[in-house]
C-alpha cells in the first residue's frame, strides 16, 4: 500500500512511518520540521520505499503535492500538540488543527485517496468524565481549545464520509509515551522526567501528584494505525487507544527514579490551571474492531524509553540500571 503519513518527523509520526515501512508498504512522509527532527527518520531514510517532502500541511497546494503522491492511506498527525499553546493562541491551534485537518481531507479526496486515518485525543476530548475507564460512547466535552480542535476534526472526518464517500478512523489517543518524545516541550512527562533524572536536574511535579493518566506506549500506537488501514477497518469510529489503567504522576515518577537510579524526590509546585484530573480510556471497541490490545506494559515501555533517552544523552548518564 501506498501511504502517505503527515507529522512523519514527530514522535508518533516517525514511529509510525518505521511500522509501515516494516510492514512492506511504501510511505511518502509531510512535515514542516516546526517541531519534528529528522533524526526521528533516519531509519527510515535508509528505506528506498520511503521518502520525505518537507511542507506545511495549511498550504494552498497542498491538495496538488497529494495527487501527485497518490497514497491509498493518510495517516494525519501532524498537529500543534500542547493544550497550553491552544489555551493562549487558540486561533493558531484551531489555523493547524483544525483547518489544517479539512485541508489535508480535501487534499485526499481531490487526491482520490480511500482512507483518513486522524489523530484524536482521548486524554483531552472527553473532558472530566463521569465514569473511568472513559468509553468512545462518552459525550465529547473539550475543556481546551486543543480538545475542541480535536472534536472539530472527527466531525469533518465523518462529514467527509458522508458526503464524498472518503472513508475513515479517528484514534483517540491516551498519553504516548516512549523513544523520540520530544522533553523540550510542556507534554511529554515521561521525557520531561527521564531526561531531567539522567542529567542529574532537578524533577518538578505540578500540584500534589494525584492526577492521573492512561499512558500507552509508542509502538501500541503504530500498531494501532496499522490495524486500521484497510478502508473497511472501524471506518466510521472513534476508538480509544490507551491501556484502561490510570497512573498517577507519582507513581510514574517513582518508576521513572528506580529505572534510572535516582532517589524519587520530585520538587512540588503549585497545580496549573485548567489540567483535568483524572483519565483513563477504555479499550474494547478496538478489541473487537480492529483486534488491538496494548502489548506494552508500562514499566516495559517507561525501560526502553530511559534506554533511548540515556542513548541520545551519550551513555554515560544516570547512576543506575
Ligand atoms: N503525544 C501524545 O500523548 C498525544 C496524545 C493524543 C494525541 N496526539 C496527537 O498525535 C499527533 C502526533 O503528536 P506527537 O506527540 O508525535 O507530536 P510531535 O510534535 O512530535 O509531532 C507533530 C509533528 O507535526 C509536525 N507539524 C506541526 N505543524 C505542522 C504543519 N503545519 N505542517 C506539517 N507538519 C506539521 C511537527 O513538525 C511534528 O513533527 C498529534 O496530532 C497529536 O495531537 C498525541
Amino acid at each position: 500500500m501506498r501511504i502517505l503519513v503527515t507529522g512523519a518527523a514527530g514522535f508518533i509520526g516517525s514511529t509510525v512511518v518505521d511500522r509501515m515501512l516494516a510492514d512492506g508498504h511504501s510511505v511518502v512522509g509531510l512535515d514542516d520540521l516546526s517541531s519534528g527532527r529528522m533524526e526521528n527518520l533516519a531509519q527510515a531514510a535508509a528505506d528506498p520505499r520511503f521518502s520525505f517532502e518537507k511542507g506545511d500541511i495549511t498550504a494552498t497546494n497542498l491538495a496538488d503535492f497529494v495527487t501527485r503522491v497518490r497514497p491509498e492511506v493518510v495517516a494525519h498527525l501532524a498537529a500543534q500538540i500542547d493544550v497550553r499553546v491552544s489555551v493562549a493562541d487558540p486561533l493558531h491551534d484551531a489555523r493547524l488543527n483544525v483547518l489544517g485537518t479539512i485541508n489535508v481531507l480535501e487534499a485526499a479526496r481531490v487526491a482520490g485517496a480511500s482512507k483518513v486515518i486522524h489523530t484524536s485525543s482521548g486524554g483531552s476530548i472527553y473532558g472530566t468524565p463521569t465514569a473511568l475507564p472513559v468509553a468512545e460512547s462518552a459525550p465529547p466535552a473539550p475543556e481546551s481549545p486543543y480538545a475542541a480542535g480535536k472534536a472539530a476534526g472527527e466531525l469533518y472526518l465523518n462529514v467527509y464520509r458522508a458526503t464524498y464517500g472518503l472513508a475513515s478512523t479517528a484514534l483517540a489517543l491516551g498519553n504516548v509515551f516512549g523513544p523520540r518524545q520530544d522533553p523540550h516541550g510542556e507534554a511529554g512527562v515521561v521525557a520531561i522526567f527521564g531526561t531531567a533524572m539522567l542529567e542529574g536536574r532537578p524533577t518538578k511535579i505540578f500540584g500534589d501528584g494525584s492526577t492521573s493518566r492512561d499512558y500507552v506506549y509508542v509502538h501500541d500506537v503504530a500498531d494501532a494505525f496499522a490495524r486500521c488501514l484497510p478502508a473497511e477497518a472501524a471506518n466510521g469510529l472513534r476508538l480509544n487507544i490507551g491501556t484502561s489503567v490510570e497512573t498517577t504522576v507519582l507513581d510514574l515518577h517513582s518508576r521513572l527514579a528506580r529505572l534510572v537510579g535516582v532517589p524519587d524526590e520530585p520538587q512540588f509546585a503549585p497545580p496549573r490551571a485548567g489540567e483535568l484530573q483524572h483519565i483513563s480510556l477504555n479499550v474494547d471497541l478496538a478489541a473487537r474492531e480492529i483486534g488491538w490490545r496494548p502489548q506494552v506494559d508500562l514499566d516495559t515501555g517507561l525501560g526502553h524509553t530511559v534506554d533511548w533517552i540515556r542513548s541520545r544523552l551519550g551513555g554515560s548518564a544516570g547512576t543506575g540500571a
